[in-house]
């Protein structure tokens, strides 16, 4: 795992833009697995404001996003595809056509799962795929559990996850129960995983998850078994590593 130590919020996202940009210019096609969440936001500015400047083009670019709630539609201010929209897709290049995002309102939720993976598969997975990383560990919405879930599945939400989100909705009431996240298998046949986090209420999520045991009960330490995973954090996520004394 490589791992970028940047001071704070702003050189953390602006590492992971850096990141986001060098696979786009390398590979203009390339079909990019995007996150939500907080986490991401500044990553998506400054990749906005790099389109505006002309240095950058999402003409070619393919997107699959990680995960959606349960019951929210597009237009609704806390789903995941209007975040996508506002942060990102409103604002650069990109073809609608080219950006999916799993269907919370979808009639058959399992069917909407099955073909979500079916349409990965068939663009050969992401060549990057983005993540942030909940408070427990969670990526997507891969929420600690028995066993880590191969497919993309419909999920019910953690308790601590629904507490940690309730900030987006007017009270924690509104935040929906379930969700639809891709599975574990989709993220780890990514060819290269860019985890992102920031701030000291993801420094234990991040200890875990770099050098704890590989458990469900910590779905992100799963990324110790992928092959090229760039972490890029802020030293407040990353304090629990070097109070621990690893090497960032
Ligand atoms: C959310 C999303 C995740 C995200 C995580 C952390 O619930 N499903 O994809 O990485 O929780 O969110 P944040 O970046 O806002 O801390």
């Amino acid at each position: 795992m490589k791992i970028f130590r940047e001071k704070d919020y702003d050189a953390m996202s602006r590492r992971a833009a850096q990141v986001i940009a060098a696979e786009i210019t390398h590979n203009p096609a390339c079909v990019l697995g995007l996150a939500t969440g907080s986490t991401p936001e500044g990553a998506y500015k400054y990749l906005v404001d790099w389109y505006k400047k002309g240095c950058l083009s999402f003409q070619e670019v393919l997107t699959v996003n990680l995960d959606e709630y349960v019951g929210l539609s597009p237009e609704h201010e806390q789903s995941y595809r209007y975040f996508m929209q506002s942060n990102l897709f409103d604002h650069v290049d990109i073809l609608p056509d080219f950006t999916t995002v799993p269907d919370g309102l979808a009639a058959d939720l399992n069917v909407e799962c099955a073909q979500y993976d079916d349409y990965i598969r068939s663009q050969g997975y992401a060549a990057l795929q983005l993540l942030g990383i909940g408070r427990n560990g969670h990526i997507g919405f891969n929420e600690p559990g028995d066993c880590f879930i191969k497919e993309t599945h419909v999920v019910d939400l953690a308790e601590n996850t629904i507490d940690a989100n309730a900030r987006f909705f007017a009270s924690r009431d509104d935040v929906p129960k379930q969700a639809i996240s891709m599975g574990i298998g989709a993220i780890m046949n990514a060819k290269k995983v860019l985890l992102c986090a920031s701030g000291e209420e993801k420094a234990e999520a991040i200890y875990n998850t770099v050098c704890g045991p590989i458990t469900p009960k910590c779905p992100g330490s799963i990324l110790q078994l992928h092959p090229n995973v760039v972490l890029v954090a802020d030293e407040a996520a990353l304090s629990k590593l070097t109070a621990a004394g690893v090497a960032v």
